[in-house]
């Protein structure tokens, strides 16, 4: 397996794919490989710090393994911002806490037990919003990853004063497209939505953060969904094995700085995918 990605400004260590929950949203195959830290510290040999200065771990729930994250830690210069990306039923080690250069970036699917478990097919979301706080407490980085799926579209804007009224103390919000694989694939019916529906929600959303100075990205969407005043705010993947563009976008001079569209959902080849 490869666990190492490196691109041009940040690199994605994939540190296990063993995980405490089964999301119905989930992309990932959950299983019980977790890295091996000699194999970990020789990819991490590899990168061009001076070049690639943000270090992603994800997962599975890489929570699991607080002591591996302690030995990566230690193995990356403090110039590095390391995000942690979590479901957030799972706090760091104190030490992992403590480091001055970490955010964690949780999935917060809902604003209510309702819709977060729903999506998340477990009861978390009390324990989610209880590790939020502690995770203030210790005056942690942290950003909220809002995955928009058929069970929370027609609220983006709701959990935007959520997030205003409940989190304000958040670095920022990042709202994101599905990718259908795996889990997310399985239960495609349940949780697909498509971009003209939410896309009027998603715009008050951003608008209602703005507005209030939390600072909000937009993932995992193309770039002519939007107009050009969002620009900014819509991020290029890093995940750059996975972008796929359509015929349309050949000549378009955005494709160079645009996140397109997830390979596997072109894969699908379903129409209603994309409009
Ligand atoms: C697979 S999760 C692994 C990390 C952690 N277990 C978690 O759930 O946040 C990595 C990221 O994918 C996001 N995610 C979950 N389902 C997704 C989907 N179907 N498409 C795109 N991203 C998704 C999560 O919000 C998280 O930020
Ligand atoms: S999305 Fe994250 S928390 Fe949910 S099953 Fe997948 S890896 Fe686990």
């Amino acid at each position: 397996m490869t666990d190492i990605v490196a691109h041009a400004q940040s690199s994605i260590l994939f540190l296990t794919d063993r995980c405490n929950l089964r999301c119905r949203t989930c992309p990932q195959m959950t299983g019980n490989y977790t890295v091996n830290i000699d194999d970990a510290r020789d990819s991490l040999r590899k990168i061009q710090w001076s070049e690639s200065n943000v270090l992603y771990l994800t997962g599975g729930e890489p929570f699991l393994e607080n002591g591996l994250i302690e030995e990566i830690l230690s193995a990356v210069p403090n110039s590095v911002e390391v995000r942690v990306l979590s479901n957030g039923t799972l706090l760091p080690s104190p030490s992992v806490m403590a480091h001055k250069n970490l955010k964690i970036c949780i999935s917060l699917f809902g604003c209510s037990s309702a819709s977060h478990d729903t999506a998340v097919g477990s009861q978390v979301f009390t324990k989610v919003m209880d590790n939020l706080y502690d995770l203030a407490r210790n005056k942690v980085s942290i950003e909220i990853r809002h995955v928009i799926t058929e069970f929370n579209y027609r609220d983006l804007r709701v959990f935007a004063e959520f997030v205003f009224r409940n989190l304000p103390f958040v670095s920022n919000v990042a709202f994101m497209g599905l990718e259908i694989v795996e889990n997310a694939l399985i239960n495609v019916q349940s949780i697909w939505v498509r971009p003209q529906e939410f896309l009027p929600m998603l715009f008050e959303a951003i608008d209602f953060l703005q507005a209030v100075a939390i600072p909000v990205q937009v993932l995992n969407l193309p770039l002519c969904y939007f107009d050009e005043k969002y620009y900014p705010v819509v991020m290029d993947s890093i995940t750059g094995w996975k972008k796929w563009f359509l015929d349309e976008c050949s000549d378009c001079a955005l494709k160079l700085r645009c996140a397109g569209f997830f390979r596997s959902n072109c894969e699908l080849n379903l129409s209603e995918v994309f409009k």
